[in-house]
């Protein structure tokens, strides 16, 4: 029977990618009153739906990315977590999890997460043109490949290494806002997915989805498509589905 308090992710198809980067999506999980951070994590912002929505986009994914912000609030990893997630992605002739990527400046990295040190995936580490020597060695030290990335206009040039070196066609960025927003600047974003949870998180400001260094102009918003919206009355929560305007199927 199917379940219309929850969208189906894992049949979803995306188009072809770009030449020069991978088909980029975005997902977050953030609470009616715009927040997506609580005591330092997301934790608490998404129920068990939303977490099982999260790993079935992993199934489309050849790179699941975060920013080093992300992995030092409470480690990443491109698992899908599930063996029916698993038995699909190898049925579309996958092998394995999808590749891991973080990407740092300073190369601050906790080096004892599973994201360095977990045997069943990859993962990479893009590594800013200002990390110290020391820094860059420790990361050439643990299992994980170090992929330097120029001074000027990195995103891009990340991006399209991806596409044309990783042979990446959809790349997931599963956050954390300040990656996100500089995505976003580079114009590099087609689709966004987000959950909405019922919790006012209130206080004092936290970070929002989206977050960059301007001030905040209409010229410089993203305009945007609704592709579906899925209501869950379980868990109070709605699964929204985006697409950049402009950016054809
Ligand atoms: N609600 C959700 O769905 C969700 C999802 C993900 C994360 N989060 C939360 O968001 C928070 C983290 O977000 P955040 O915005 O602070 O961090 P973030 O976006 O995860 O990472 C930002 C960091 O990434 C690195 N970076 C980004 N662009 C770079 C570039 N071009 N070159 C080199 N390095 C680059 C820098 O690392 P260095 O500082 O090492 O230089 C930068 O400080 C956490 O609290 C996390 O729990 C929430």
């Amino acid at each position: 029977m199917t379940d219309h308090t929850k969208p189906d992710y894992v049949t979803l198809e995306f188009p072809e990618p770009p030449e020069d980067r991978p088909y980029v999506i975005v997902n977050m999980v953030m609470s009616v009153d715009g927040r997506v951070v609580v005591e330092g994590n997301e934790q608490g912002l998404g129920s068990k739906v939303d977490q099982r929505l999260m790993r079935e986009l992993r199934v489309h994914a050849d790179i699941v990315m975060n920013g080093a912000g992300t992995l030092r609030a409470g480690g990443t990893s491109s698992r899908l977590g599930h063996a029916d997630l698993d038995a699909v992605r190898s049925a579309r002739g996958a092998t394995g999890n999808p590749i891991a990527a973080v990407i740092s400046g300073s190369g601050d990295l906790p080096l004892d997460r599973a994201f360095f040190t977990a045997e069943d995936f990859h993962a990479v580490v893009f590594a800013g043109a200002g990390m110290s020597a020391e820094r860059r060695a420790a990361l050439e030290a643990t299992p994980r490949e170090v992929i330097d990335l120029p001074a000027q206009d990195s995103v891009r040039w990340m991006l399209r290494h991806m596409r044309r070196e990783m042979d990446a066609r959809l790349l997931l960025v599963e956050g954390g806002p300040h990656l996100n927003g500089e995505l976003f600047d580079a114009g590099a974003v087609d689709e966004y997915f987000t959950s909405l949870g019922p919790v006012v998180v209130g206080g004092r400001p936290t970070l929002t989805a989206v977050m960059g260094t301007h001030a905040p102009s209409l010229d410089a918003t993203t305009q945007l498509d609704l592709v579906s919206a899925v209501p869950n009355p379980a868990t109070g929560e709605v699964y929204l589905r985006y697409r950049r305007r402009g950016r054809s199927r």
